[in-house]
């Protein structure tokens, strides 16, 4: 299932054709998928960009008997950032300090709470968009006053303390039970570390609290195929989890064949 056709999603594709598993792409803005149908696949890999285009999809699909990786549900949990730090924190996973500001006045009073500067994140958003590092009341003010004006979706406000990471982030992938493996990334400039800003990529060991933090944010979000990114100013605290990741960078800063792994992973599900 895809919206707009990407590198990663060749790659699977072709991944599956040489596992010998009949596999298609279908494109979900060109092709109606019926709600009363019949089951069209046994599973179903969710790729959309859209996040609420996965998530609905994706339960259709779930609705005809297809097993689809991941789950409407998983995806809707990592899609919003509100609904993966309460799993989170719920699991007892270390996220960063954070308020959920639901309009101007409740923002005003949770930056009011941080003595330093303090991100301000939408609950939806990619890409690093609308994440802003926030040094006054002043601008908190009107970050709140722009962010009325925009769609529902993003009109919430996450106020969040700023982790010193010196603009770096680590990035985990995991697959089923299994961790895939780590990479850093840091910022070109300025603090924010997003691939899409310029970030670089390198692959890192991985330690056994990257690991175990993984692994258990995985499992918080029931998430299947999922990327968990990860803070640390020496103590490592859970940013966010992708229910649809990305994996060009991963690849060519680990080496890993995640297409591969990923088809490998399905011929498994098919089998069992
Ligand atoms: N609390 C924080 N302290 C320090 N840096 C942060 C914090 N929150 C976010 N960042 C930096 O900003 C970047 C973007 O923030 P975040 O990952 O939360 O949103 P996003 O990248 O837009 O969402 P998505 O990854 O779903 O596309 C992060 O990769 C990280 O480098
Ligand atoms: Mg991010």
């Amino acid at each position: 299932m895809i919206d707009h056709p990407r590198l990663e999603e060749k790659l699977i594709h072709r991944a599956l054709s040489e596992r010998g598993i009949r596999a298609g792409i279908l494109n979900v803005t060109s092709v109606p998928l019926p709600l009363d149908g019949l089951r069209i696949a046994e599973v179903a890999l969710i790729r959309t960009v859209g996040m609420f285009r996965g998530v609905r999809a994706a339960a259709v699909l779930e609705s005809m008997g297809v097993r689809t990786i991941n789950s409407s549900s998983t995806i809707l949990r990592c899609g919003d950032k509100v609904l993966t730090y309460s799993i989170l924190h719920g699991a007892g996973l270390p996220i960063p300090r954070s308020l959920l500001a639901l309009g101007r006045e409740a923002v005003l009073r949770a930056h009011a709470q941080f003595s330093g500067p303090a991100v301000d994140k939408p609950p939806l958003g990619s890409w690093g968009r609308m994440v802003s590092l926030v040094r006054s009341s002043e601008m908190a003010s009107q970050i709140a006053e722009a962010r009325e004006l925009m769609p529902s979706s993003v009109r919430g406000h996450i106020i969040q303390e700023y982790v010193e990471t010196g603009g770096r982030d680590i990035r985990c992938l995991v697959l089923g039970d299994r961790l895939l493996g780590c990479m850093e990334r840091s910022a070109a400039r300025g603090w924010k570390s997003n691939v899409a800003l310029g970030g670089k990529v390198r692959a890192l060991e991985v330690t056994d609290e990257m690991e175990e933090l993984s692994l258990r944010a995985a499992r918080a979000v029931e998430g299947e195929f999922v990327a968990i990114d990860i803070l640390s100013n020496g103590e490592l605290l859970v940013n966010e989890v992708n229910g649809i990741p990305e994996f060009k960078g991963f690849m060519r800063a680990t080496g890993i064949d995640v297409a591969g792994e990923l088809a490998s992973h399905v011929r498994e599900v098919l089998r069992s």
